[in-house]
């Protein structure tokens, strides 16, 4: 009884590939600041039965059937020269959900990936060229200063603490040139009406991090990004995220350095 317990609570989290547990590493950065994720080995086992690929796999057992396409058509909007995106950057790549699509429409010569569960690392390297590197949990240190023309999180700042985001933040910040773009997505104030906060609490879900919208994009804002779009998804279990376009924007007057 206590097993299968245990085991419904685990399915419950998992629904959305968000695990409570930690990762069992011996590298004391990652098993600090990193969350866990499904497995690498049996969703993959699973979508290759099916008949599907990992992204349309998950997609349809999540019930979020075209959701990807979605979000990109989107990013489409606002992230308007498209050849001048030639290196991305990936944080959290998880089963290259968004790595595919990105891939596909901007065609980079570099992806860089930081995903700290290494079967997932591993294969996204085998499966799309990525350079998986080696992920801390909480920086970009493999990556140059100054390099990056696109940095893409998805369902990553959801739910890391507040300090390891905002250390990515910085990351960001640093990576980043004149011209760069940056997209994630948050559960801001916004997220948590009424309504949805009832469904979130019915859900049993705990993963959800508020940060705030407002000091979020003070903070870009602070680095010289401009908020060039921002809307809401409904992919979360009991509610919606919303996603944050940023451009760096060179005409802005650059405030002081952070320090860490
Ligand atoms: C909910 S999944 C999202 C995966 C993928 N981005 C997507 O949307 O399908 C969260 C991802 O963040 C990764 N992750 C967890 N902790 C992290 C950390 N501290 N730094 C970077 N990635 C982390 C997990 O391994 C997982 O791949």
């Amino acid at each position: 009884m206590k097993i299968e317990l245990k085991h419904n609570i685990k399915k419950i989290f998992q629904t959305f590939g968000l695990e409570i547990s930690r990762y069992q590493t011996s590298d004391t950065y990652a098993s600090k600041y990193a969350l866990g994720y499904i497995s690498a080995k049996e969703t993959i086992h699973a979508a290759s039965k099916s008949g599907l690929s990992v992204g349309d796999y998950l997609e349809m057992i999540w019930n979020q059937r075209d959701n990807r396409q979605i979000i990109v058509d989107q990013l489409r909007k606002v992230i308007v020269f498209h050849k001048n995106i030639k290196n991305i950057c990936e944080i959290g790549t998880g089963a290259g959900l968004y790595a595919e699509k990105i891939i596909e429409i901007w065609k980079p010569e570099r992806y860089e990936s930081y995903e700290p569960d290494k079967d997932w690392a591993q294969w996204l390297a085998e499966k799309y060229n990525v350079i998986s590197h080696d992920a801390d949990g909480k920086s970009l240190c493999h990556t140059q200063t100054s390099s990056i023309d696109l940095v893409v999180a998805n369902g990553v700042f959801v739910y890391l603490p507040f300090l390891t985001t905002y250390r990515y933040f910085q990351e960001i910040v640093r990576v980043t040139h004149d011209e760069s773009y940056v997209v994630f997505d948050i559960l801001s104030e916004d997220c948590f009406d009424d309504i949805t906060i009832k469904s979130w609490l019915e859900s049993h879900h705990i993963y959800p991090c508020l940060v705030c919208k407002k000091y979020i994009t003070d903070f870009f804002l602070k680095h010289r990004f401009a908020l060039i779009g921002d809307f809401f998804n409904f992919k979360y279990g009991a509610g919606k995220s919303q996603y944050l376009v940023f451009k760096k924007d060179s005409s802005m007057t650059q405030e002081e350095p952070l320090t860490n």
